[in-house]
């Protein structure tokens, strides 16, 4: 067998998957029945759950068809090209609702699903990928589309939105302080047709002072994928169905890393768990709120320093979970 030479540096993984341990621990207790993978990626979590459950079988969606296409589908995994914010409309899909119950044959409530795992954002891959357009260190250009059910491209974003459009998407989907700047910076020097270029435009148009500190494009970068792939419609979307779909004692994992991911899942997942909500000196419940959720995590989990210096890309992950009640 040929041998790879010592200084020979390990083949790039496609995705390293984060806080698998976790992800792993929170879903042990579902012993049977079918496990959605909502962000499939490198397939890293799927493999783990797959190794860690035998009776469990994976139904795994991503938008991005070169992740769906690259990984041979086992007897236990059904791989699905869609957005999860279409996941009501992948569940009730024939085809998908023949394969639950092949593969529920041991879940009593075979119309349900047993785990539904959301690990947002974007993999290693799409980011390392220059052609893809989402890396401001690397020279490609401006698209940073997902997948090809994304109807804009950053170049649409960035040459045809105007100051008040742009500033705005800066300020909501990349909290960034010196949104008009850059957004009356990107206009005077239209047409931009590459990463690099804009990233340029956006290091001069900022304070010395924000040069320092990370890179000065990172937040435009993250605002401009928010908008061309509506990131934030789809976990709102998404996560309702997850927890519609849910079987009783199911549950639902969210690894976010942003902020703005983040607090949907947080008010989400509070909102299901609030039961009652009556001012305490009515004899009898008026709102008829019952909770459908219990939440396993009160505040979220973070991953451990360990996972982080081997991972910078898990530092900013913030993992929360639910269970679904009995009706
Ligand atoms: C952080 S990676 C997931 C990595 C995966 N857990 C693993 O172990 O390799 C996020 C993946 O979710 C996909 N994705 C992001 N938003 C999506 C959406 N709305 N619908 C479907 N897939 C999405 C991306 O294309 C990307 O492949």
């Amino acid at each position: 067998m040929a041998q790879t030479p010592a200084s020979t540096p390990p083949p790039r993984r496609y995705h390293q998957p984060v806080m698998v341990a976790e992800v792993v621990d929170l879903l042990t207790p579902i012993e049977s029945g079918v496990i959605v993978d909502a962000t499939f990626g490198g397939g890293g979590h799927t493999e783990a759950l797959l190794a860690a459950l035998p009776n469990v079988s994976v139904l795994a969606l991503d938008r991005d068809p070169d992740a769906t296409s690259r990984v041979p589908v086992g007897t236990r995994v059904r791989l699905v090209t869609a957005n999860f914010g279409d996941l009501a409309r992948v569940l009730a899909d024939p085809e998908t609702v023949r394969w639950r119950h092949e593969h529920g044959a041991r879940d009593p409530d075979r119309g349900h699903v047993a785990g539904v795992l959301f690990d947002l954002g974007v993999s290693s891959h799409q980011l390392d990928r220059a052609a893809r357009g989402f890396s401001y260190r690397q020279e490609g250009p401006l698209d940073m589309r997902m997948g090809p059910d994304a109807s804009l491209t950053a170049a649409d974003v960035v040459n045809r939105y105007d100051v008040d459009r742009l500033s705005e998407t800066f300020r909501r989907y990349g909290e960034e302080p010196n949104a008009r700047r850059i957004a009356q910076s990107i206009v005077r020097s239209r047409p931009l047709a590459t990463t690099s270029e804009l990233a340029a435009v956006v290091a001069a148009a900022v304070p010395a002072a924000a040069r320092r500190r990370r890179h000065p494009a990172r937040r435009v970068f993250q605002a401009i994928r928010i908008a061309v792939n509506d990131e934030l419609t789809a976990v709102a979307t998404g996560l309702d169905a997850a927890i519609d779909a849910l079987r009783p004692g199911g549950r639902v994992v969210v690894i976010a890393y942003h902020s703005l991911e983040d607090r949907i899942v947080k008010r989400r997942l509070v909102a299901g768990s609030k039961g009652c909500v009556c001012p305490p000196e009515l004899p009898v419940c008026v709102c008829g709120n019952v909770a459908e959720l219990r939440r396993l995590t009160r505040s979220a989990l973070r991953p451990s320093d360990t996972e982080v210096a081997a991972n910078p890309r898990a530092r900013s992950a913030r993992l929360r979970a639910a269970e679904k009640v009995a009706a």
